[in-house]
């Protein structure tokens, strides 16, 4: 309530950009008063076994993850945890910094508890977010979402070879920090995050180079929501060679602005991809085709658009997903919204006389 009717208006009167930037900033300083992170913890933690998930061998707390794209270089890990998240992804980072794409990036369309985002992967690389994980222990699974740098608009084309290998340097520098790592083929927002590994024998480069890595934490892959399921069918061909790959999630499309009922003549002219309320029922959509899709034994599912109550995580854990995560919601419900969540999903386990969330996964996919 206090956040809805107070912070949120003032938030709102703020750049959108500069305000996800004191967001982060203001959150890190917060880990940095004594006792503070525990307290904010206790707060918001919903401890009850029937919220706990594995994904990947790793156990979680409860299946609400934060979404990659808030904390991109990790300047805020604990503080985030201490909302309530049961996993944290942080990136997507790239082997080398970046500024990513001209601002204006970032608008909000409040009719529609919506983003449109053209951040164009900004961060602060590799080995300077490495330096800054170094000798830090989280309490929450920690994601690093991993991409290709964005080396600006002005920049000479990439050959195939050094998109690869910037891959797999971040990895490096990386894996031994992260319980999972989450590679983004499929920014929506730079040139190359489009359909550059649909090309024949891409992800297959990709995969033999992480396979040459030995890297010992499960990979999974965030891959395009746009095509038809036979686009996933051909991706899981070359997939299913790699037994590290243990699952997917879908990222934004560039394209796709279905569903808005703010005016097109306000965010028309705006780059970017939407996130938020008007992708939520195509996610659910896209979640149950992929889980139709997968080899349930072997790859799981994290889904992420929309989701903003216990009922829209219920209802993408029945379509297949074994957690979800969500970054919209942080900006227009606020703080309080991982914590009303997981109490509205035990709520629902109860409703619905479930042992545990796992056993919903997928039930609305056959
Ligand atoms: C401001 C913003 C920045 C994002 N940056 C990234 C990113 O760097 N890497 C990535 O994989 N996804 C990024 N995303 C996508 C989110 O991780 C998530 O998949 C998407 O926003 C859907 O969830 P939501 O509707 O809860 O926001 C970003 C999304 C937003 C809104």
């Amino acid at each position: 309530m206090i956040y809805r009717h107070l912070i949120r208006p003032l938030l709102f009167r703020c750049e959108p950009e500069w305000a996800h930037d004191q967001a982060i900033l203001w959150s890190g300083r917060l880990e940095s008063v004594p006792g503070l992170v525990g307290v904010l913890s206790r707060l918001h933690r919903v401890t009850d076994p029937r919220l706990q998930v594995e994904l990947a061998g790793l156990r979680f707390d409860n299946p609400i993850g934060l979404a990659a794209g808030y904390d991109k270089s990790g300047r805020a890990i604990g503080a985030m945890e201490s909302l309530g998240f049961g996993h944290v992804e942080i990136g997507s980072i790239s082997a080398s910094p970046s500024l990513g794409n001209p601002k204006p990036r970032l608008w909000r369309l409040p009719q529609d508890h919506a983003v449109c985002v053209h951040y164009g992967l900004p961060n602060e690389g590799a080995a300077a977010v490495a330096r800054r994980l170094s000798g830090r222990q989280f309490k929450a699974p920690l994601g690093i979402n991993l991409v290709n740098t964005n080396q600006g608009p002005s920049a000479a084309p990439q050959n195939a070879q050094s998109i690869l290998d910037d891959y797999c340097i971040s990895a490096k520098a990386l894996a031994p920090f992260a319980s999972y790592l989450m590679l983004n083929l499929s920014c929506p927002n730079t040139a190359d995050g489009r359909d550059f590994f649909d090309q024949p024998g891409i992800l297959d480069g990709l995969l033999q180079g992480f396979e040459s890595l030995s890297i010992d934490v499960p990979v999974l892959l965030k891959i395009s929501p746009d095509g038809d399921a036979s686009r996933t069918d051909r991706l899981l061909e070359t997939v299913d060679r790699y037994d590290f790959i243990k699952g997917f999630m879908f990222n934004l499309s560039p394209s796709r602005r279905l569903g808005l009922t703010t005016p097109s003549d306000v965010w028309s002219r705006w780059p970017g991809a939407i996130s938020g309320r008007p992708i939520r029922a195509w996610m659910d959509e896209l979640t149950c085709r992929l889980y139709r899709q997968i080899d349930h034994g072997r790859y799981q599912i994290i889904s992420a658009g929309g989701i903003a109550s216990a009922e829209d995580a219920y209802r993408r854990i029945r379509s297949g997903a074994s957690m979800v995560q969500l970054l919209t919601a942080l900006i227009y419900e606020g703080p309080g919204v991982v914590k009303r969540i997981n109490r509205g999903l035990i709520r629902l386990i109860k409703r619905d006389g479930l042992a545990n969330i796992s056993q919903a996964i997928g039930v609305d996919a056959n």
